[in-house]
């Protein structure tokens, strides 16, 4: 994938994230390697270590500081997506069969496993304390984010606090601290560390409502991932909850919503619904809301340069289709 235009502050520590990446992740054990390589080589917005590289620029900018950092935050999430593909029984991810497609079950956990040890390498390299403090709690809300979202699946009477309670630890939790490592290990000052983990707070809640939205409404090819995985797995995401509330239709879609195994047609027609319902619009008011909320965070911060492309990175995310 070429790398995001907003990206060009950081373009070569950004490459230079991804030579390392590919060089850290080689194995004498062949198969890992190849998976780990596939899904690494597919490309990724690389959001995360991106977040850590701009968030470094506030202060003391040094990437052999930020690197091992950005490193171990793509390696979690990349673990994270394997394993959630397990999960969720799913087909493609960045626009490739996913390693579940093309290995099976105890490939791609293997692999989840790999990258995540992958990145305890790194993290115990970087030596420090809060780094790695941070990183362990946000691993362990990130399974008891997965774990909440297995018992409510196909749970149509769940309530939107159950959602963000789901969404904070899946997603936001782990871009919130993409954002506040780059400014601790670059030593900024507790308030910026503070106002830049609750930027990536704010935007990592608009970024997983987005990411719900568009399982909904994206293309395909432009997604990467199937469409409608989330209806086909039972996960209640704020556009159905918003469409059983707003929807004339709401018994009919309850119906489908609850039954496990649905046809191709049935899921089609839950889309149809959700999208006729003015769920949409509704779910990326809350986007809005967490958008702007993300942006107000950013006025705490020193006015350089990276202040304005924080804030451009807060449109892109309400705006993305991919
Ligand atoms: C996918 O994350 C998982 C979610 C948190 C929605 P991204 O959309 O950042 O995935 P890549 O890294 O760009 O593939
Ligand atoms: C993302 O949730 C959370 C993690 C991968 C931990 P999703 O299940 O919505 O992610 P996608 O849509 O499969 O990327
Ligand atoms: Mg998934
Ligand atoms: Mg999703």
């Amino acid at each position: 994938m070429k790398q995001l235009w907003l990206f060009n502050q950081i373009t070569n520590d950004l490459q230079r994230v991804e030579k390392e990446l590919m060089k850290f992740v080689e194995t004498d054990y062949p198969v890992l390697h190849e998976s780990s390589v596939h899904l690494l080589a597919a490309g990724g917005k690389r959001l995360r270590p991106a977040f850590t590289l701009l968030a470094g620029k506030f202060y003391g900018y040094s990437l052999d500081k930020l690197l091992p950092v950005a490193m171990a935050l793509e390696l979690i999430h990349m673990a994270t997506l394997v394993h959630d593909d397990v999960v969720d029984a799913s087909t493609t991810r960045r626009g490739r069969p996913t390693v579940k497609a093309k290995w099976g079950n105890i490939v791609s956990v293997q692999t989840g496993d790999f990258l995540f040890a992958k990145s305890l390498e790194l993290i115990a390299k970087i030596d420090h304390a809060e780094v790695s403090r941070i990183l362990a709690e946000v691993s362990i809300e990130m399974c008891q984010g997965e774990i909440q979202q297995i018992k409510a699946s196909f749970d149509v009477r769940q309530n939107l606090k159950q959602y963000y309670y789901r969404i904070k630890r899946k997603t936001a939790l782990l871009i919130a601290a993409s954002c506040r490592l780059g400014a601790l290990v670059t030593e900024a000052p507790a308030r910026s560390v503070w106002a830049l983990g609750a930027y990536g707070h704010a935007l990592g809640m608009a970024f997983q409502i987005v990411d719900d939205v568009l399982d909904i409404t994206a293309k395909p090819k432009d997604f990467g991932k199937p469409i409608g995985g989330d209806i086909r797995q039972g996960i209640m995401t704020l556009p159905m909850i918003e469409a059983l509330r707003l929807s004339p239709e709401r018994n009919r879609l309850e119906q489908l919503l609850a039954q496990n195994d649905k046809s191709e047609a049935e899921v089609q027609e839950v889309i149809g619904t959700i999208k006729a319902s003015g769920a949409i619009d509704e779910s990326m008011r809350w986007v809005d809301l967490y958008v702007n909320k993300a942006k107000r965070h950013l006025a705490e911060l020193p006015d350089v340069p990276t202040r304005k492309v924080l804030n451009e990175l807060a449109e892109f995310i309400r705006e993305r289709k991919f």
